[in-house]
Formats: C-alpha cells, sequence, structure tokens
C-alpha cells in the first residue's frame, strides 16, 4: 500500500485538473521542435505528471467519488493526449521538410567552374614565333642559361675588350673551372656556335630562350628577358634570302600588309649586320638584330667559310608581346598578379 501522506486529496486533483486543462492547449501550441514536445508530454502526462499523481491517489478516494475523479482525470489525459499527438504529427512534418530543404541539391545550378591557367603571354609569343620558323622547315632547340664566356663572346668573335664583358654589364656566376669564366647568357646566339659545333649544315634552327643583362627594372628594361634567335646556314645563302625570310616573318605575325626596312649595324658576329625595322601602329620600331654570319664564326665552330655562308637574328619576344597586347609598361610582364596578365589571354 502506497503512503498516503503526500497524495492530493481529490479537491487539489481537481484544481490540477482544471489548470491543465486550461494552460495544456497554450503551452503545447508554443514548442516548435519535436524535441521539446517529448519534454513537455513528460511534464504533462508522464511518470511524475500531476495526472499520474492524480491516478495514484485514487485509490485513497471515498469510493463514491472515485469513479467521477477517475473519469475526470482520464478526460483531461485523453484531451492533452490528443493535443500533443496533433501537434506532434505537425511538427515532424514540419522538421521533415527541413531537413530535405538543407539537404537539397540543385542539379539546375551551373557548376563551378575550376581557375584554369595557360602559359604566360610572352610564352604565347615565343611559341608563336617559333611556328612561323618551324612552317618554314627550321628546326626548334634550347641551350643553357648559365653558358661560359666562351660561347657568351669569344666563339662569336667579340674582342678580348669588347664592353658587353664588363661585370658592369653581365652577370657573372662563381661556378665552374672554364679558364675564361661562366656567366648568365646575354644573348640566345652562344646556341649559334653550340648548333653548328654538333651538326654539319646545313642549318636551319630557332632558339627561343631566356637571357639576362645588368639593368634597371624599368618600363623598357628587365635584367631578365627573353629572345627568339635564328640561323640559316646552307651553300649559297645570301643577303637577300635574310630579307626574304625575316619579311615574311613580319608579314606571319604582324599582318601581310606590314611594312619592313633594313638598317646597317654592327654585331661582331654577322658581317654585314642590319637591324630590321617594322612599320607598326604609325611608327617605326626597331624589331630585331641580323645579319650574315660573319666567317670568323664558322672558323671558331669548324665550318669551312669557303663551302657555306648563313644568316643569323636575335630578336626580344617580350618587346613582341607588348607590341601584340599593347602593354606600355615591361614590367606588367612580370608581374605576379594573375588579374594583370589574365588581360592579355
Ligand atoms: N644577339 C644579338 C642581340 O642580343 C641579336 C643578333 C642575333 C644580331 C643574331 C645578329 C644576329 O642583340
Amino acid at each position: 500500500m502506497e503512503p498516503t501522506t503526500n497524495l492530493p486529496a481529490p479537491m487539489e486533483i481537481n484544481e490540477t485538473l482544471e489548470r491543465l486543462r486550461a494552460e495544456a492547449p497554450g503551452r503545447i501550441a508554443a514548442v516548435t521542435s519535436v524535441g521539446d514536445l517529448d519534454d513537455l508530454a513528460a511534464d504533462l502526462t508522464g511518470k511524475r505528471s500531476p495526472i499520474a499523481a492524480g491516478r495514484r491517489a485514487l485509490g485513497t478516494v471515498p469510493a463514491e467519488e472515485r469513479r467521477e475523479l477517475g473519469r475526470a482525470i482520464n478526460d483531461v489525459a485523453v484531451e492533452i493526449d490528443s493535443l500533443l499527438e496533433a501537434r506532434r504529427t505537425t511538427l515532424e512534418a514540419a522538421e521533415a521538410t527541413e531537413a530535405l530543404a538543407a539537404d537539397r541539391v540543385d542539379v539546375t545550378l551551373p557548376g563551378r567552374v575550376p581557375a584554369r591557367g595557360t602559359t604566360h603571354v610572352i610564352q604565347q609569343v615565343m611559341d608563336e614565333i617559333v611556328d612561323i620558323f618551324v612552317a618554314m622547315g627550321y628546326t626548334a632547340a634550347t641551350g643553357p642559361e648559365a653558358e661560359t664566356e666562351f660561347y657568351n663572346f669569344t666563339a662569336l668573335n667579340f674582342g678580348a675588350a669588347h664592353p658587353s664583358r664588363f661585370e658592369s654589364d653581365t652577370f657573372y656566376l662563381d661556378y665552374g673551372d672554364d679558364p675564361e669564366g661562366v656567366l648568365l647568357r646575354t644573348h640566345t646566339s652562344p646556341m649559334q656556335a653550340r648548333y653548328m659545333e654538333d651538326h654539319d649544315p646545313p642549318v636551319y634552327l630557332v632558339v627561343p630562350g631566356r637571357v639576362f643583362r645588368r639593368d634597371q627594372f624599368d618600363p623598357t628594361h628587365s635584367p631578365v628577358f627573353h629572345q627568339i634567335e635564328g640561323l640559316a646556314v646552307d651553300r649559297d645563302i645570301t643577303f637577300g634570302d635574310l630579307k626574304g625570310a625575316l619579311e615574311h616573318f613580319a608579314h606571319e605575325f604582324l599582318g601581310p600588309e606590314t611594312r619592313v626596312k633594313f638598317i646597317p649595324h654592327y654585331f661582331p658576329f654577322t658581317e654585314p649586320s642590319a637591324e630590321m625595322h617594322v612599320f607598326d601602329n604609325g611608327r617605326w620600331m626597331e624589331l630585331l638584330g641580323c645579319g650574315m654570319v660573319n666567317p670568323a664564326v664558322f672558323d671558331a665552330v669548324g665550318y669551312d667559310p669557303n663551302e657555306v655562308t648563313g644568316f643569323a637574328f636575335g630578336m626580344g619576344a617580350d618587346r613582341l608581346a607588348m607590341v601584340r597586347h599593347g602593354i606600355t609598361d615591361l614590367r606588367h610582364l612580370f608581374d605576379p598578379d594573375r588579374r594583370i596578365l589574365e588581360q592579355y589571354r
């Protein structure tokens, strides 16, 4: 037999039922999640609820009141249960909808396009120039950026005291045991000598590459820049062949109407030497250096100057990239900010 002392009396039970009947609908309606509703249900009708306490007390109630009180408790319990059930149905449906929305994959959204790299504009221009010469039957090759003083200067007929050899103009490297010295090549011309040493004529060669000079970084100079070298050696090559090949190049690269002119110049490794200028955007612009291969260079590489003649040329790829894209400051080409280079695709 349960202790009777802390069980509510019929009066109290009736008051509690009244209060529950009044409060329960509001409390149930205010709950916004299934979890909170479970807690409230335990409060209202669970083991420790006033309803359960009332049922337990029934045994102590006089028999004549028991029946009516029992029914009252049951009525309230049934009422509350049905409110709880209705609210549960609503909340479960809302939570399911919400979960679905959170999970939803919208297959109609456009895909996320990954950032895609391209070659640098200088590389694009070098590739294009090499392609123009390859289409004329030239072979492409590359050479070392760290070069010996012999190939960079001596084999190309630069005198021992030529100013280009000065440390003020050229980066020398403390490297290796070459008797003359090792440097960062100042032009791509050393590949003329290297290639002729390794190959018999005829030679039709283009050499794209990076070159170095001790220049200030300013709108028109950079201590590192890019050249494309060309060399053609065969029987009976003439200055007319040089002009024809380079004019064809200008027409391919800048357009078929492009005018060119050749102005006398001097290079130790070509004789005669010239600059080719092109008329572009309303003005004459120097495009490249060129000339007939100096017999002294043939001697240095073991070719017989009585057997072969040839021409050579060298052009700056950075300058051509600037012309191509209307860039006025060379330094933009070396800016690592992708947003700058992306303008010139
Ligand atoms: N190497 C020369 C320069 O850097 C260009 C050149 C190449 C000139 C080949 C004549 C022949 O200025």
